[in-house]
C-alpha cells in the first residue's frame, strides 16, 4: 500500500470517533481523506471548527458547517494528523504550517485522536525538523535562541502562516523531554508556538497499516 493508502485508511478507522456535536479538525493530507469520509456522515453532526483556511475551504466544499471556536465551548473530539509521534503519543506537528490553531483546537478538546500512516511512529522526536510559528520581527533572535538549544533552524522562506507570522523548521534536535523542550521553546519571546505537542499530547492514535488500522494509547 501506499503512504496515501495508509493515510486514507487510519481517516476512516476515525469516524468511529464522531459520535456528534461540533467536531474539531486539524490539517493536512491525512485530515484530507477525514474530511472526504466525514462528508458521508454530515447528518450526523453539527458541524466543524476547523484548524486552517485550506480545511475550512474543504470542509465547506462538502456542505459542512464552520463554527468559531469561541461560539462552541470545549469540544468532544478534535481530529488532526502529525509528522512523528514517540509511543506516548507525544506529537511533533506544523508540517503544513498550521500549528498554532492546531495547538489551541487540541487544547479546546476532551479527547484529541490522532490519525497517520504507520511511518510516523518513532522512538525519539526530532527527526522531523521541529517547525515554530515565530512573529516575524522576533525571526533572527528566535533563531539564535534555538541555536543556544542545540538545533539548526531553517527560516521557512516564502511561507507566512493563516495568522501572518513565518516558521522556522529546526533540524538536528533529539527531544528527549518533549514537555521541557516544548516549555523551553514557548518561553522565547517571539515564539508564538513550537510544533512539539506534548503538555496536550494525544490520547489515541491510529496509525494506517499492511495488516489494517491499529489503535495506540499512550504507554
Ligand atoms: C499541519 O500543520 C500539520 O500539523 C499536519 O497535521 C502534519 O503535518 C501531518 O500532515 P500529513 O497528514 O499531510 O502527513
Amino acid at each position: 500500500m501506499t503512504a496515501d493508502e495508509l493515510k486514507q485508511q487510519a481517516a476512516k478507522a476515525a469516524l468511529e470517533y464522531v459520535k456528534g456535536g461540533i467536531i474539531g479538525v486539524g490539517t493536512g493530507s491525512t485530515v484530507n481523506h477525514f474530511i472526504d469520509y466525514l462528508a458521508t456522515v454530515k447528518g450526523k453532526i453539527d458541524g466543524a471548527v476547523s484548524s486552517s483556511d485550506a480545511s475550512t475551504e474543504r470542509l465547506k466544499s462538502h456542505g459542512i458547517q464552520v463554527s468559531d471556536l469561541n461560539a462552541t465551548g470545549e469540544l468532544e473530539v478534535y481530529i488532526d494528523g502529525a509528522d512523528e509521534s514517540d509511543h506516548y503519543l507525544n506529537l511533533i506537528k506544523g508540517g503544513g504550517g498550521a500549528l498554532t490553531r492546531e495547538k489551541i483546537i487540541a487544547g479546546a478538546s476532551k479527547k484529541f485522536v490522532c490519525i497517520a500512516d504507520e511511518s510516523k511512529l518513532v522512538d525519539v522526536l526530532g527527526n522531523f525538523p521541529l517547525p515554530v510559528e515565530v512573529i516575524p520581527m522576533a525571526r533572527s533572535h528566535v533563531a539564535r535562541q534555538l541555536v543556544k538549544l542545540g538545533g539548526t533552524p531553517v527560516w521557512r522562506e516564502n511561507f507566512f502562516t493563516d495568522n501572518g507570522n513565518v516558521i522556522l523548521d529546526v533540524h538536528n534536535l533529539e527531544i528527549m523531554q518533549p514537555m521541557e523542550t516544548e516549555q523551553k521553546i514557548n518561553a522565547i519571546a517571539g515564539v508564538v508556538t513550537t510544533g512539539i505537542f506534548a503538555l496536550r499530547g494525544a490520547d489515541v492514535l491510529i496509525l494506517g497499516s499492511e495488516e489494517g488500522p491499529k489503535t495506540i494509547l499512550p504507554k
